[in-house]
């Protein structure tokens, strides 16, 4: 499987089969944190933890999380570029676990800190702010079917909600070369499905913003553009992510973020 046809099947998986990840599975999973990366600075720390659910010990998830032992752990800081990052570069994580027949669940809500905290040291100005199970899905949990019904998980906004060309009136044209890379960011994970990232295609140049949804919104849009970037390497067109000063200034409320410049 390639990271096109991993963006278009991964849903989040909250119901996991219970017999834990292989070495080989682990190994991989540690290898995709070590290639992981971000061009937006920022503090981040990704580790994981293996809890044996055979002691009887389930950290807690508010009965969200069903038979996962293995967690990936995120620390990072409290400014934006942390958060940022901590999107961009998770989700590579979260896609390539899908790659590997892996499920995962972005989880900033439903855990209990200290469950999963026990002995954990982060750098100075990190704190654990994110858990996410990883392992082998199995037949959702009607607890899995409500959480995915009561954010509407299966749904996105229309292509010209979020993204918009040459000034905030027009959509995207069909033959517009980011029209891929966008329709790939459309489909990002976002917490409680707010997909609070917009753009705006100006040339060669891609501005983007985070709508102020919640106070996760820096770190939706960072898992947008990851889908963004991911597609643009696959494609072999690469570009560099820039602080532009005279980015134009988006819509009420929204936060300017980076801009891509193609190459
Ligand atoms: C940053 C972030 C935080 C999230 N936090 C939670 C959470 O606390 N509990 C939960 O059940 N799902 C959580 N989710 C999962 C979202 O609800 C889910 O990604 C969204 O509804 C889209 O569904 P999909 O991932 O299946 O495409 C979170 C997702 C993201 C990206």
């Amino acid at each position: 499987m390639n990271v096109i046809e991993a963006m278009k099947e991964r849903r989040s998986v909250r119901t996991y089969d219970g017999r834990g990840l292989t070495e080989n599975q682990r190994k991989a999973m540690l290898q995709a944190i070590a290639e992981s990366n971000s061009p937006f600075g920022g503090h981040l720390t990704i580790r994981m933890k293996k809890f044996n659910l055979k002691d009887g010990y389930k950290p807690t998830t508010y009965g969200m999380i069903k038979g996962a032992g293995d967690f990936f752990l995120l620390g990072y800081g409290n400014d934006d570029a942390s958060m940022l990052t901590a999107g961009y570069q998770f989700e590579q994580v979260v896609l390539k676990a899908w790659e590997n027949g892996l499920g995962t669940c972005w989880i900033a809500a439903t855990f209990k800190g200290t469950d999963f905290e026990t002995g954990e040291m982060w750098p100075e100005g990190e704190e654990l702010k994110i858990v996410s199970p990883v392992g082998v899905a199995a037949k959702k949990s009607m607890m899995e079917k409500i959480a995915r019904f009561t954010v509407g998980s299966q749904k996105r906004k229309p292509m010209d909600e979020l993204f918009f060309f040459e000034d905030f009136k027009h959509a995207i044209p069909e033959d517009n070369r980011f029209r891929e890379a966008l329709e790939m960011m459309r489909l990002a994970p976002s917490s409680t499905n707010s997909q609070p990232w917009r753009a705006l295609v100006a040339g060669n140049k891609v501005h983007f913003y985070a709508a102020p949804k919640s106070k996760l919104c820096i770190l939706d849009t960072g898992i947008g553009i990851c889908h963004f970037h991911e597609t643009e390497k696959y494609k072999g067109t690469n570009g560099e992510f820039m602080h532009v000063a005279d980015a134009p200034g988006g819509q009420e409320g929204w936060q300017y973020v980076t801009t891509y410049v193609a190459e």
